[in-house]
């Protein structure tokens, strides 16, 4: 069901400019899951409940680009234990939500190695971007499996075998070289975040989309991500009209 956003924010909106693209390092499971003296898989279901919260406030908002860090290639250092239990919650999250995913409009995609995780989670990856393909309002990318510097490495070696049989491509000009390297990454058609968020305090990018955050403004609250709502968000996109992006330019007058 849409979410309905309060008056407050509404009117707190009307006079907001909203960041297109929006990424989120969903951090302090683990933590909720302490303060509560449960175990960390229950913070992970509580942050894969809020995920779909987030996904409709956003998606009421307006925002039109949504990307989440759902397990880094460094994940897997994590007890086996805990790894399972992710993957098992992404493949949930999506039979008991892929139906509401639908009727709000929802465009699902994923950035990552998605070929090293299990077949049946390849599976519900390849179904649930198949089914919402057509979808026309939030596109929400989920990183999965992802990891910055192995994005920015592949496509270096990609791009390299590309210049083996088209070596004009190494006489492009700096802007048009920048370009033509981004459509070798897994975010080729995405426009670049305009806000990054972090949860739960942390001050760190944690190899995640370090190439499309150049110009990106960020934010972290100390609000942990199965608590982080419409009040967190709003903060967010209010801290976010504060600054003044000039993109190594200067700000205009
Ligand atoms: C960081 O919290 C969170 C993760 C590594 C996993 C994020 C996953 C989800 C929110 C749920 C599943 C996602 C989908 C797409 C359904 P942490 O465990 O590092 O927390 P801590 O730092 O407090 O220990």
């Amino acid at each position: 069901m849409a979410y309905q956003l309060s008056d407050q924010t509404l009117s707190d909106l009307k006079i907001l400019k909203l960041p297109k693209h929006v990424a989120i390092i969903m951090d302090g499971n683990g933590r909720y899951a302490e303060r509560l003296n449960k175990p960390r898989s229950f913070g992970h279901k509580a942050g894969a409940l809020n995920l779909t919260n987030v996904c409709r406030i956003m998606d009421a908002m307006g925002i039109s680009y949504l990307t989440v860090y759902a397990f880094s290639t460094e994940n897997w250092q994590r007890p086996l234990s805990e790894v399972t239990q992710l993957f098992a919650l992404v493949s949930q999250f999506f039979d008991q939500y892929i139906d509401e995913i639908c009727e709000l409009g929802v465009r699902l995609r994923f950035i990552g190695e998605i070929g090293e995780l299990p077949l049946s989670l390849q599976k519900t990856v390849k179904r649930a971007t198949e089914l919402t393909h057509d979808n026309n309002k939030l596109q929400l990318i989920i990183a999965l499996n992802y990891g910055a510097r192995q994005e920015i490495a592949k496509a270096a070696c990609k791009f390299a075998l590309d210049c083996e049989l088209q070596p004009d491509l190494l006489k492009l000009k700096a802007k048009d070289l920048e370009a033509k390297f981004a459509s070798y990454l897994w975010t080729c058609d995405l426009p670049d975040p305009d806000l990054v968020i972090r949860t739960a305090g942390e001050l760190r990018l944690s190899n995640f989309l370090l190439w499309q955050l150049a110009y990106a403004e960020l934010y972290s609250t100390d609000c942990l991500w199965p608590e982080f709502g419409e009040k967190e968000i709003l903060s967010a996109i209010v801290a976010y009209n504060q600054r003044t992006r000039k993109f190594g330019g200067l700000a205009k007058s």
